[in-house]
C-alpha cells in the first residue's frame, strides 16, 4: 500500500537552526508507516522570475514541485526576519503559486521565532493565496523559541512540546 508522505520545509538555512530542530523533533513523533522528509534544497532555489515560471522551470523548482506533489501533508516551520517571512522561503513559495503545488494539501504552519507574529500572519495570508488547506489545529506561533530549546535542539519547555505534539497529531489526522 502507498505510504503517506509528510514533507517539511524549514524557513531557516542556519546551521543549528531551532526551526530545523523542531522539524527533527516532529520526525521522532512520526509513526513508522508514514514517510517524513525534510526539504534540503531551499538554498538552491533561484530568485523568482515570472518569465521562467512555465512548464519547464529551473531544475530546483521542478524538484520542489515534484516533492510537494508527492506530499500528502506539508509542514512549514520558520522564523521571522526583519518583521517578515524569510526571503528564501517567500521566494520558494512565489514559485509555487502558478503550479498550484499547495492546492488543497493539508498544511501545518509553525512560526518559531523571537516574536514571529508578523511572519505568522503573512504566511497565513500567503497559504490562503496558494489555496493550501491550512489546518487551524496545526497552526502554531512559538515566540521566544531560543529559550524553549537547549543547545542540542531539544525542546525543554513542556507546554511547547505538548503544543507541537498536538499540531503534529492534527496533521496526521488529516492525511
Ligand atoms: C537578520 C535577522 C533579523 C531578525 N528579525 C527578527 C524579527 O523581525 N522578528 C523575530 O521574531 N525574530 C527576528 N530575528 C531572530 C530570529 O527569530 C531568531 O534568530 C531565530 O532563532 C531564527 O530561527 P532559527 O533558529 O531557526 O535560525 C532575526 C534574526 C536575524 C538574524
Amino acid at each position: 500500500m502507498h505510504k503517506k508522505n509528510i514533507f517539511a520545509i524549514s524557513g531557516s538555512l542556519r546551521w543549528g537552526s531551532s526551526n530545523h530542530a523542531i522539524l527533527q523533533a516532529l520526525s521522532k513523533m512520526c509513526p513508522t508507516d508514514i514517510n517524513y522528509s525534510i526539504y534540503n534544497g531551499l538554498s538552491e532555489i533561484p530568485a523568482f522570475d515570472p518569465g521562467l515560471d512555465d512548464d519547464n522551470p529551473p531544475p530546483a523548482i521542478l524538484s520542489l514541485r515534484k516533492q510537494l506533489a508527492d506530499a500528502d501533508g506539508i509542514i512549514l516551520c520558520t522564523p521571522e526576519y526583519a518583521y517578515g517571512v524569510p526571503g528564501a522561503l517567500k521566494n520558494a513559495l512565489d514559485w509555487m503559486v502558478s503550479s498550484a503545488s499547495f492546492s488543497g494539501k493539508p498544511t501545518s504552519l509553525i512560526t518559531a521565532s523571537t516574536g514571529g507574529e508578523n511572519a505568522h500572519k503573512a504566511l497565513i495570508k500567503i497559504l490562503g493565496a496558494i489555496d493550501a488547506n491550512l489546518l487551524k489545529n496545526a497552526t502554531l506561533l512559538v515566540s521566544f523559541i531560543r529559550s524553549k530549546m537547549d543547545a542540542d535542539g531539544n525542546i525543554i519547555d513542556a507546554e511547547t512540546a505538548q503544543k507541537l505534539q498536538s499540531v503534529f497529531n492534527a496533521l496526521l489526522r488529516s492525511l
